[in-house]
């Protein structure tokens, strides 16, 4: 059995004073819940969020990393502190990192073997661009994506981590990809990593991301292949985020 999993990509989204009122909704309205929850607000508000959530069920991640272990990178962000600031979890690979801050599959495999060094779960994203699906090249883009990082940290690495499978045309579009097409990729993703081993795939997360709202979440994740979400615009709203929290439970 999967432990459901569902993770809060804030984004470049919040301040100070939201991120009090919307920790407060969260963590009330999970109680109980056999979910696990995540929230990644920017790095600034880490150390806030971390006190905020500290003695709740809910856990701390981040959105990106550097890929170098420390030294002389102005502006970014080791691992390390990350671990030191109380994270668990790191976003890598997000599509927004590789369209808009160049980051290849080489890149995001080597902050995955750089995550996992300084003791944090990877949550490795994954997805095609619309033009890649209407060409029907989703399963060519999607295996890339996976086996460059595969390659980099094997199945004991990708066995410590979760992947997110996120069709580009979905992200804050509201067009979500139906519970069908989702749990297709999300199955071809499994049958990808059982090829390096077969255990590790059965136990991996693969959550969906894409314009998951609380009333499409039960759909998705009432997909055999779907073990949670990764959420980005709801994640900023207690009752949407609430809601998507307790149809993965
Ligand atoms: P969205 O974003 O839920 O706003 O579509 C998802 C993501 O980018 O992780």
């Amino acid at each position: 059995m999967r432990q459901p999993l569902v993770a809060g990509n804030w984004k470049m989204n919040g301040s100070r004073d939201s991120a009090t009122g919307l920790l407060k909704g969260v963590a009330a309205g999970i109680g109980g819940l056999a979910t696990e929850v995540v929230v990644c607000p920017p790095f600034v508000y880490l150390e806030q969020v971390g006190r905020l959530i500290d003695g709740t069920a809910i856990q701390l991640g981040a959105q990106n990393m550097a890929r170098e272990e420390a030294g002389a990178f102005t502006g970014e962000v080791a691992g390390s502190m990350l671990q030191d600031m109380g994270c668990s979890y790191v976003i890598l690979g997000h599509s927004e990192r590789r369209s808009l801050y160049g980051e290849d599959d080489a890149v995001v495999a080597a902050k995955t073997v750089r995550a996992l060094a300084d003791g944090l779960l990877p949550i490795v994203c994954v997805g095609e661009l619309l033009e890649e699906r209407q060409a029907g090249k989703t399963e060519e883009v999607v295996g890339r994506q996976l086996n460059a990082v595969l390659d980099a940290v094997g199945a004991a690495g990708i066995a410590r981590g979760v992947i997110a499978y996120e069709p580009v045309w979905a992200i804050g579009t509201g067009m979500t990809a139906t519970p069908e097409q989702a749990q297709e990729v999300h199955a071809f993703i499994r049958a990808g990593v059982a090829k390096y081993d077969g255990a590790v795939a059965e136990g991996l997360r693969i959550l969906y991301g894409g314009s998951v709202k609380g009333d499409n979440a039960e759909g998705l994740f009432g997909q055999p292949d779907i073990d949670g979400g990764l959420i980005g615009g709801a994640s900023l709203k207690v009752d949407d985020f609430v809601a998507i929290c307790r149809a993965a439970g």
